[in-house]
């Protein structure tokens, strides 16, 4: 028994040192800005030089695209939803925010701002509940993003892994409007979910986004940047 505690109190000791040294360690000063003016064609220059980007061609629209179907969870209202997009437009009206690379970590920083983004989208959703099957219902959203902030993560300084990338976002205001589509089916439960949508909007998206950004940050890299895969 006095052997255990003794052991015990040894591994405490080595793993309260370990944890120090993760934490404090002088590892959180080396990144920079490769462009210091974040001007887009030294952004494109210096990841062009470093990726594998196809070339791209200057004659598509760039100022909006159809997404693949994407899920959606908003686990906070009880609801999933797979979202077919028909149009995500305004993709003009951005601006780099940031873009650092860090040699020590490896790793690049990437920061857009839109403005206005539009998306127009069909929604299937699903409604769970406690012990009993899944609700369905459709629907239709109109949505404007006045102030939309992307942050992307990606690891491989010289050789960027461009797919597993991790897309942060930040917004503001929203102006939409959301309306359940069969309005003949309408039940009042399902009736009731939207109403708690709309209560809970901001919170809803700052859960949708999660899913969301991904493929707006890959389509504004992938038109300007380095158009990889
Ligand atoms: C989610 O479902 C649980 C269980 O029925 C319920 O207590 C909760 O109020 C629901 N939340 C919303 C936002 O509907
Ligand atoms: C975004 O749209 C709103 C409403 O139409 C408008 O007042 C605002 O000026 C727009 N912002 C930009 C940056 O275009
Ligand atoms: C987006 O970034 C810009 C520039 O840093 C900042 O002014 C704005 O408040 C940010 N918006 C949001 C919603 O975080």
């Amino acid at each position: 028994m006095k052997g255990f505690l003794v052991l015990f109190s040894i591994l405490a000791l080595s793993s309260g040192i370990r944890g120090e040294e993760e934490v404090c360690g002088p590892t959180d000063q080396a990144a920079y800005r490769p462009c210091p003016t974040l001007s887009l064609p030294c952004v494109r220059n210096y990841l062009q030089l470093r990726s594998d980007c196809k070339p791209f061609n200057f004659n598509d629209d760039r100022d909006s695209f159809v997404s693949e179907p994407i899920e959606l969870d908003a686990p906070a209202f009880n609801l999933s939803a797979i979202q077919t997009n028909v149009i995500t437009k305004n993709l003009r009206q951005v601006n780099i925010l940031e873009f650092t690379i860090n040699p020590e970590k490896d790793l690049l920083v990437f920061a857009v701002e839109y403005l206005n983004l539009t998306l127009e989208n069909h929604y299937h959703y699903s409604y769970y509940q406690p012990g009993e099957e899944p609700k369905h219902f459709k629907g239709v959203g109109h949505e404007t993003y006045r102030d939309l902030n992307i942050t992307t993560y990606v690891h491989g300084i010289n050789n960027p892994a461009w797919e597993d990338a991790i897309h942060i976002h930040s917004l503001s205001e929203i102006d939409y409007t959301i309306e359940r589509e069969c309005l003949d089916n309408a039940d009042g439960e399902l009736d009731q979910v939207l109403a708690e949508i709309k209560t809970g909007i901001l919170t809803v998206i700052q859960e949708v986004f999660l899913s969301r950004s991904g493929p707006i940050q890959e389509y504004i890299i992938k038109r300007n940047l380095c158009n990889y895969h």
